[in-house]
């Protein structure tokens, strides 16, 4: 399966420094699915409608059932992920969001300012994860049977 990673950061898509992110999705990613993996990775700067295109990009291509981004899910002003997000979705799964907050919030109290969500579009689907590196090894794992069966049922299984 071939999986696209986005993540967004100002800083770090202008070298600021450097993405740990995109690649610790791949990491965790990778050990929790058990079969073969190929991602395509993106670098966006937190930019609402340069996120919304790139998704819509990647989903109208075909080649991959599943974009997971990271970054951007926080209150700050530049934090726009959600939003663009909920702009390319047709139905919204808001139970990925709910779980990670649900998971997270008795280790890291900070959990909360997390507005993650996801979805899908056409046959592809959407879920944002939190920016933090370490946030993305507490949050995926638990989201992965969830994972296999939305792209289950949206290949039509
Ligand atoms: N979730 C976990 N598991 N671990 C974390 O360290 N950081 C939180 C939250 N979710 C965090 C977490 C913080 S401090 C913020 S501001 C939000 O995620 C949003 O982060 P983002 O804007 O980088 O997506």
């Amino acid at each position: 399966m071939k999986v696209s990673r986005i993540t967004l950061s100002d800083r770090a898509s202008t070298g600021i420094y450097a993405d740990l992110s995109g690649p610790e999705i791949e990491r965790v990613f990778s050990e929790a699915w058990g079969s073969p993996l190929e991602f395509e990775a993106h670098l966006l700067p937190d930019d609402r409608h340069t996120i919304a295109a790139t998704m819509i990009a990647v989903c109208e291509k075909g080649e991959c059932p599943l974009i997971i981004t990271t970054g951007g899910t926080g209150p700050s002003a530049r934090d726009v992920t959600p939003e663009a997000t909920l702009d390319v979705l047709q139905k919204e799964l808001p139970g990925f969001g709910e779980a990670m907050r649900m998971i997270s919030f008795p280790k890291v109290p900070t959990a909360i300012l997390s507005r993650a969500t996801a979805g899908v579009r056409g046959q592809t689907l959407i879920v944002n994860l939190p920016g933090n590196p370490k946030a993305i090894g507490e949050c995926l794992p638990p989201l992965i049977p969830a994972i296999r069966e939305a792209l289950k049922h949206l290949a039509g299984g």
